[in-house]
């Protein structure tokens, strides 16, 4: 059914992407659902809304809208639960790999670092890594502007590196995927400038080139990191770049530049890698004729023009056409990042049924209502628990969960709840027991292992990310004061989970492989009280606790496939939850407060597991976090 302006807001609610999207306004507006779901709210014709809220919406607001739901004519079809998978099963755990060790002295990680270091993932008993990226770039945006997708970044290594660690990860029975960066390459890549040298070259239409408007951008979007998405090359043309003036967005209209990618991840995988985790793959799409922003979204959202590529009218399409090429010949595995994806939407990319992404990341839960990353503000796990609750109960049963918190884009989590180092091990040990032992698959961000938190930065010259450097130009432009601007920047740069993994309480962690080299980003000095050796002799340490939750998971079916049924869901501060599968069950229970609180009655006897604070009480002590065996 095509939805016009006679259309009512139950029925925009009633469609996949109409639901996704109110649902992210009322969570802005800090409205609940049930708002919309009343009768008389649900009746209202858009039409008559438009009338109502001219002043906040203006038309564009609503034809926005609506190009955006007619774009997406399918709906879920219930095909029953998608069959087990290795993915399912596994934790993976993320490596960025110019953090996570410098094998020889020049400061920056790299792979022959990955490999000395694979026994401590073995050891924490991970199935899989994530590796970022790590091919030949030119570095504005660490790797994630690519200038040779078959080459590797020469600081990494190379070729004959790589072909050794993948065997070294196969060989200690581990998986490995990679970064798939395909909504953009850098403007160092070949096409790139093929395209600039020549207008006429067919790689010119391998990117978004346009005219420009009246002496400027072809239309108002902006970038990500700051500015406008346009960049005027030499001919005069403007060429689209969502993320920095480096990272020039791909035009996926091309079946040419298509089949180039499908033959290059056929590449990949041909070389034994198993699968790839697709960056920002939901842009890959974008509205024809490239409409201007519709300015109310941009302000909800921080960004205009979102509307047109977020959940572009071919992605579908796109996806599953680079499926059936590349991964479905390999059963390869692919988990596409997502960002502003919500559960109906997820929903439609994931069902097993429809062949295109395994799945995906949800960034819905990484920030609480009202809030940005660049906010400074302390989250509340009880919206951790009802982002679970909502997915766990409606994302269907052939769709299968990621589970995270902290990567290379986001502060550490544990920072945001809390940065009391008092709750600091507490904390950690919390909210592995939620991601360990929830019905999806945990993905684990180098460093939360040991609970690393957010670093004391305390100067501009100390962060190196892209983001946050364009940001502190732009605020300082806006005639903000210098330390205004800082402390923005210190709330959410990405630089937090960037710093040198600490293996050590040595110099720099443990991470330059060679006496006095330095850093390419530096810690405040965390490792000499939080690190891989220190933890590694203590049982009561974040790590053991890690090592024998995966330990627990991987031994338990009921944990992986297993039902979960909510417990006293409805009390704030307390999350509790039952997995069970085969007559075997679990009860998880987890106090999301700094405060002390007593357990719900039990009515079933319970031997503990695995608990964050030794033999459990009458009370669930703050932060605490405990795996029940439930006994019949
Ligand atoms: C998402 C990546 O995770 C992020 O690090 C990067 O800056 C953007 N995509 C652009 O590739």
């Amino acid at each position: 059914m095509t939805l016009t302006m006679r259309s009512t807001l139950g029925e925009v609610y009633a469609h996949p992407v109409g639901h996704d999207a109110l649902d992210k306004v009322l969570l802005q507006v800090g409205r609940s659902p049930r708002w919309l779901t009343n009768p008389v709210v649900s009746r209202l014709r858009l039409s008559t809304l438009a009338t109502l809220a001219r002043r906040v919406a203006p038309p564009s607001f609503f034809e926005a809208l609506l190009r955006l739901l007619n774009s997406e004519p399918s709906r879920y079809e219930d095909h029953g639960p998608g069959p087990r998978a290795w993915w399912k099963e596994a934790v993976f755990y993320q490596v960025y790999p110019r953090s996570f060790q410098d094998s020889d002295g020049d400061g920056v990680g790299d792979l022959r670092g990955v490999i000395q270091r694979l026994d401590h993932l073995r050891d924490l008993g991970v199935d899989a890594l994530w590796l970022s990226p790590i091919y030949d770039s030119p570095n504005d945006d660490n790797g994630y502007d690519i200038r040779d997708y078959r080459a590797i970044m020469a600081e990494f290594g190379d070729m004959a590196d790589f072909d050794e660690l993948l065997a070294q990860v196969h060989a200690r029975g581990m998986r490995l995927i990679m970064d798939l960066v395909v909504n953009h390459t850098s403007d160092e890549h070949p096409w790139f400038q093929a395209a600039l040298a020549d207008p006429t070259s067919p790689y010119r239409d391998y990117y978004v080139f346009r005219d420009g408007v009246d002496g400027g951008p072809p239309n108002n979007w902006t970038s990500f990191f700051s500015g406008s998405a346009w960049r005027r090359v030499p001919d005069g043309q403007y060429a689209l770049h969502l993320f920095s003036g480096k990272q020039m967005d791909l035009n996926w209209e091309n079946p040419d530049l298509r089949a180039d990618i499908a033959q290059m991840v056929r590449w990949w995988l041909a070389k034994g890698v198993d699968g790839f985790r697709l960056d920002v793959i939901n842009y890959i799409s974008k509205q024809p004729g490239l409409p201007p922003g519709d300015p109310t979204i941009g302000a909800l959202m921080g960004f205009t023009g979102v509307e047109n590529y977020v959940y572009g009218p071919r992605l579908h399409e796109f996806l599953r056409e680079l499926r059936a090429a590349a991964f479905e010949p390999f059963d390869a595995f692919s988990v596409g990042e997502t960002p502003g994806v919500g559960l109906e939407q997820a929903t439609l990319l994931t069902a097993a049924y429809r062949r295109e992404l395994d799945m995906v990341f949800s960034f819905d839960h990484l920030e609480t209502p009202g809030h940005t990353r660049f906010d400074d503000y302390r989250y509340d796990l009880n919206y951790l628990k009802a982002y679970l609750m909502r997915w766990t109960r409606d994302y269907p049963s052939s769709c299968w969960m990621s589970l995270f918190y902290d990567n290379h884009d986001n502060p550490r989590m544990i920072s945001k709840v809390n940065p009391d180092p008092a709750h600091r091990e507490a904390l950690a040990k919390l909210l592995a027991t939620i991601q360990l032992t929830s019905r999806g698959t945990p993905f684990l961000f180098q460093g939360q292992e040991i609970g690393m938190v957010n670093q004391r930065f305390t100067d501009i010259s100390q962060v190196r990310d892209v983001e946050s450097l364009n940001l502190y130009d732009s605020l300082l432009a806006d005639g903000q004061t210098p330390q205004a601007a800082f402390a923005t920047v210190l709330a959410g740069t990405r630089d937090h989970a960037r710093t040198p993994m600490q293996w050590t309480p040595d110099e720099h962690g443990g991470f330059c492989g060679v006496e006095g080299a330095v850093p390419w980003i530096e810690g405040d000095g965390d490792h000499r009280f939080c690190n891989v050796r220190d933890q590694a002799a203590d049982d009561d340490s974040v790590l053991a606790f890690h090592r024998r939750l995966i330990a627990l998971r991987r031994a338990t079916p009921a944990l992986v496939y297993g039902d979960v049924r909510f417990v006293e869901a409805r009390r704030r501060g307390y999350l509790g939850y039952v997995r069970a599968l085969d007559g075997e069950a679990y009860l998880v229970e987890c106090n999301l407060t700094d405060r002390p609180q007593p357990t719900p009655r039990r009515h079933a006897r319970l031997e503990p597991v695995v608990g964050s604070h030794g033999t459990p009480l009458a009370w669930l002590r703050p932060y605490e976090s405990v795996v029940y065996r439930v006994l019949r």
